[in-house]
């Protein structure tokens, strides 16, 4: 089996995504490895998770710096790390053109949205208000225009009568916990 391709994941909250791809990970057979996880929220949730899990975190505020500044920073960590495919989860930071540009076709993202439907924020309670009958999450490649690049999994919630932001984000987040594993991993077996 070839080696498994070297992930380097970013957070910036609770990163029950993030534990879910780690967990995954831990699988004999799993295709990539969690080398690092990077927040550029000091005490982001996710980060103990991380390091109980024995994943190396980085953290630093991305306040005083600029954008493409922050992300040279990362840039060269994931690079020090020899990081080969970068997942975004729950990072809610825009990402500055030339750092996607250094990593064409590496980054991934999670949306919770049925993508192309409600880009940004408030995915559910725009899905709620406009009386759609389903919501849902999606995995993506990162290009530079937001929640825009090619979408490569989805999975379909049915919103329920009396469903509101908070609940419908559970029953997509347990999803999305399932969806991003899955995708990330079969990106990985492309790469190699
Ligand atoms: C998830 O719903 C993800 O889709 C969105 O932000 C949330 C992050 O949750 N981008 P977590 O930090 O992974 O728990």
């Amino acid at each position: 089996m070839a080696d498994p391709v070297r992930v380097g994941i970013l957070i910036s909250g609770r990163g029950s995504n993030m534990a879910s791809l780690v967990d995954a990970s831990m699988a004999a057979d799993s295709p990539y490895r969690v080398v690092r996880v990077l927040s550029n929220v000091e005490d982001a949730g996710g980060l103990a998770i991380a390091t109980a899990a024995g994943v190396p975190i980085w953290a630093r505020s991305h306040k005083g710096l600029k954008r493409a500044e922050f992300d040279a920073l990362i840039d060269a960590e994931l690079r020090a790390a020899d990081v080969e495919l970068v997942a975004l989860a729950g990072y809610m930071r825009l990402l500055s053109p030339e750092f996607i540009a250094g990593w064409e076709g590496r980054i991934l993202n999670i949306h919770p949205s049925l993508l192309p439907l409600y880009k940004g924020l408030d995915t559910h309670a725009r899905a709620i208000a406009a009386g759609d009958a389903e919501a849902g999450c999606s995995v993506h490649v990162v290009t530079p225009e937001l929640d825009d690049g090619p979408v490569i999994a989805q999975a379909r919630v049915a919103i329920r009568p009396g469903d509101t932001p908070g609940s419908l984000a559970d029953r997509v987040l347990v999803e999305e916990h399932k969806l991003y594993a899955t995708a990330l991993a079969d990106y990985a077996r492309r790469l190699r």
